[in-house]
């Protein structure tokens, strides 16, 4: 099969080409790859190093497919394997592996796995023709979802909606979003809407209004003051701050008292530092969230069809051109998601 693929870490090491495809092993599916969201983690798998300052990233095989977010055909099952997936069901791929029997995976918190690992990471990932997965790693989803937003589940929206709910949010609460109109930022306004809060978005970009902000604010010094007007002086009861280190003061400075900070994310660099006092006198939490439970993701698949959630695209790639997707996830002038689509 055709795939974009590396042998030693560097952007500049990315091949697209002929890459062996090997047999399918017991309750494996051979999924034939339609639409591929890019993600920061697909950058730094490639890098080889996780984000600013960030640590070595373990990866495995070499060489290496790239691509954690992946929505696709079921091509093919592995023989006597016990699922009601059938060729040619459409499908999105629950990206982190799981045992399913060590305590976590019992809690619904398979992306804790003691035997876990992402795919894409641990294992080829979706940036080919196709790619095999285990059968419990596929869920199907309905005709009426497109696969645009089919391919922005898995880890963007599942991320935020899991993050959502571990904070607690709750209808009529101030919910504020660093990097509102990044893949995660989007589906958190939209999910903090549904929920029924007052939600605001820190972005650049004014169109964030489109998908649930009811305030965008850029991020500036002045953000505590306009802060403190829209809440009467309260300040916000959840904050999601994906991007670190530049903005995690601000955070900590907008959040009122009871309120829970949650990140899942260190886009701009992980030493977090945050003075006990504010802490302790405002009773606030300080959450960390990682992409969410294989029944979150069905939720999802669910409130796409009920809440009609969405997504936006800037950049459509060819498998051929993956490579330029990649080069483009961290351009200055990004306006919404990037995607790869296999057009067989
Ligand atoms: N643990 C997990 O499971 C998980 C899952 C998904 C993502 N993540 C992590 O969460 C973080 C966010 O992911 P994402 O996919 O939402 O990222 P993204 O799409 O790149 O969005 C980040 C947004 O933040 C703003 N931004 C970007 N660089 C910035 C900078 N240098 N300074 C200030 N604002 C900046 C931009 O918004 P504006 O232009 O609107 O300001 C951008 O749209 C990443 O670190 C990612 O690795 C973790
Ligand atoms: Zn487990």
């Amino acid at each position: 099969m055709k795939a974009l693929f590396y042998s030693k870490p560097g952007i500049e090491n990315l091949t697209f080409s002929d890459y062996q495809l090997t047999d399918l092993r017991e309750n494996e599916v051979l999924i034939e790859t339609r639409c591929m969201s890019v993600n920061p983690i697909d950058y730094y798998t490639i890098t080889g190093i996780h984000g600013i300052n960030g640590p070595k990233m373990k990866i495995s095989p070499f060489p290496h497919i790239p691509g954690t977010e992946i929505a696709g055909i079921v091509k093919k099952k592995s023989p006597n394997s016990k699922t009601n997936l059938v060729e040619g069901d459409r499908v999105i791929i629950y990206n982190r592996l799981f045992d399913g029997t060590c305590r976590y995976c019992r809690n619904n918190k398979e992306m804790l796995c003691v035997d876990g690992g992402m795919i894409g990471l641990v294992t080829n990932g979706g940036y080919a023709e196709y790619l095999k997965a285990p059968i419990q790693n596929v869920l199907k989803i309905p005709d009426q979802i497109d696969w645009e937003v089919a391919s922005a589940l898995p880890v963007a929206g599942l991320t935020a909606l899991n993050a959502i709910e571990e904070s607690g949010l709750k209808a009529d609460e101030y919910l504020l979003i660093f990097g509102g109109s990044g893949n995660t930022g989007l589906f958190c306004s939209q999910i903090g809407k549904i929920i029924g809060a007052k939600t605001i978005s820190i972005s650049s970009k004014p169109w964030v209004t489109e998908f649930g902000a009811d305030y965008v604010f850029e991020n500036s010094s002045a953000l505590n003051e306009k802060i403190a007007y829209v809440t009467n002086g309260n300040m916000v009861d959840v904050v999601i701050n994906s991007l670190g280190e530049l903005t995690w003061s601000q955070g900590i400075n907008v959040i009122g008292k009871l309120g829970t900070i949650v990140t899942f994310g260190v886009l701009t660099g992980g030493n977090l530092i945050t003075d006990g006092r504010l802490l302790y006198n405002n009773q606030i939490t300080i959450k960390g969230t990682t992409g969410g439970s294989v029944s979150a993701l069905d939720k999802l698949i669910n409130m796409v069809k009920t809440e009609n959630l969405r997504t936006k695209i800037w950049k459509r790639f060819s498998l051929e051109n993956s490579k330029k997707a990649i080069e483009s996830i961290f351009d200055k002038n990004r306006d919404g998601r990037v995607i790869i689509e296999n057009q067989g």
